[in-house]
């Protein structure tokens, strides 16, 4: 059996990977300093896989300790979600963004590369593409970001870049995620951000729910059909699907530096978003329109093309089971884990 290292393995995306790698028979091994996550997210893995994981309480940035891990255990490959995430605190907070996201990354290829693993998955975000026009292909131009997160993203595919040119004996994969949504068919483990949600689907079920009393949608005069944004919308049961079409490829290459949009291909709007989570669920989400949000694009979508080519993937998932399966976690977990 073949070990992972999952670096964030207790969140959103991270635990529904543990699910998706435990089910394809890897070992996984989480490491997580908790900070946006709850161990429990852990125990509800081992729960709807009947699988055991081996969990520890460890940051990025201890090195002795990522030591003490990559020594005990045969480690084949790892996949890298732990990082920071949200746009308006990083640009309170630099410098925090910068500690986490890059230096945190830097300890732990340190480590990675000591022990000779040399297979690395890293979790990026279509925030690179900037403004280019829609939809999003891997071949554009990157780097263009208005904000501190955006930067450390650019920056780390940079670094794995760079780290790539200097011994291409690594295997490494930067996977672009759209927005992700949803949580597992089970309602044991979803999204369950700490404080006010910044994302837009943890704000909708938790309207719809009664925790919070309204939802802002931010601005409806842009230049699309119903004046809100779209975004490309992706199951996250879909988007940990992708992480294991990734880790078959890193495993039957040698040497390979690539980027892989993991979108739909397919736009929606906020409007269209919430309709659609009113209907299948039969719920209302009090809504009023806001100003723009700063750093908001009109639009945003993936070309799903290259992953379905050469990983042999594509999001199986529509709207509306999105919703539903993000509303089955709210009601069984109204406050979380
Ligand atoms: C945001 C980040 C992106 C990051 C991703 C994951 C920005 C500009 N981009 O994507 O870099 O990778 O989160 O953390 O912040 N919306 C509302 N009301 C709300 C919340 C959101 O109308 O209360 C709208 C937004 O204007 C947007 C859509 O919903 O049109 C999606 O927003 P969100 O979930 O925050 O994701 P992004 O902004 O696309």
């Amino acid at each position: 059996m073949k070990n992972v290292l999952v670096t964030g393995g207790a969140g959103y995306i991270g635990s529904h990977t543990c699910v998706e790698l435990l089910n394809a028979g890897y070992g996984v091994i989480s490491i997580d300093n908790y900070s946006n996550s709850a161990p429990e997210s852990i125990n509800k893995v081992k729960k709807i896989t009947g699988k055991n994981i081996i969990s520890f309480n460890c940051d990025i940035r201890d090195q002795n300790k990522l030591c003490e891990i990559f020594s005990k255990y045969n480690i084949d490959s790892v996949i890298h979600f732990a990082a920071l995430k949200a746009v308006g605190e990083s640009c309170r907070k630099p410098l925090s963004y910068y500690n986490n996201n890059i230096l945190g990354l830097i300890s732990l290829l340190e480590v990675i590369n000591k022990f000779g693993v040399k297979k690395m998955i890293f979790s990026s975000s279509a925030t690179v593409y900037g403004n280019n026009p829609v939809p999003y292909s891997e071949d554009m131009n990157t780097g263009n970001v208005t904000n501190p997160y955006g930067r450390t993203k650019y920056f780390s595919e940079q670094i794995l870049s760079d780290l790539y040119f200097s011994d291409k004996k690594w295997n490494i994969l930067l996977l672009r995620y759209f927005n992700p949504i949803g949580a597992h068919e089970s309602g044991l483990i979803g999204e369950d951000p700490n404080g006010i949600p910044n994302n837009i689907m943890p704000v909708i079920s938790k309207v719809a729910v009664g925790l919070l009393p309204k939802l802002t949608i931010f601005g409806n005069d842009y230049d699309t059909p119903d004046g809100t944004c779209i975004r490309d919308y992706i199951h996250v049961a879909d988007l940990a699907l992708g992480h294991v079409k990734a880790l078959e490829k890193i495993d039957s290459e040698c040497g390979i530096l690539e980027c892989f949009n993991l979108g739909t291909g397919k736009g929606n709007s906020v409007l269209e978003l919430v309709n659609t989570f009113e209907k299948t669920n039969n719920c209302r989400v009090n809504y009023e329109i806001g100003d723009r949000r700063s750093g908001d694009i009109a639009v945003c979508y993936a070309s799903a093309e290259k992953a379905k080519k050469h990983l042999n993937w594509e999001a199986k998932y529509d709207l509306e089971r999105m919703c539903q399966d993000t509303w089955r976690f709210q009601v069984n977990n109204p406050n979380g884990y």
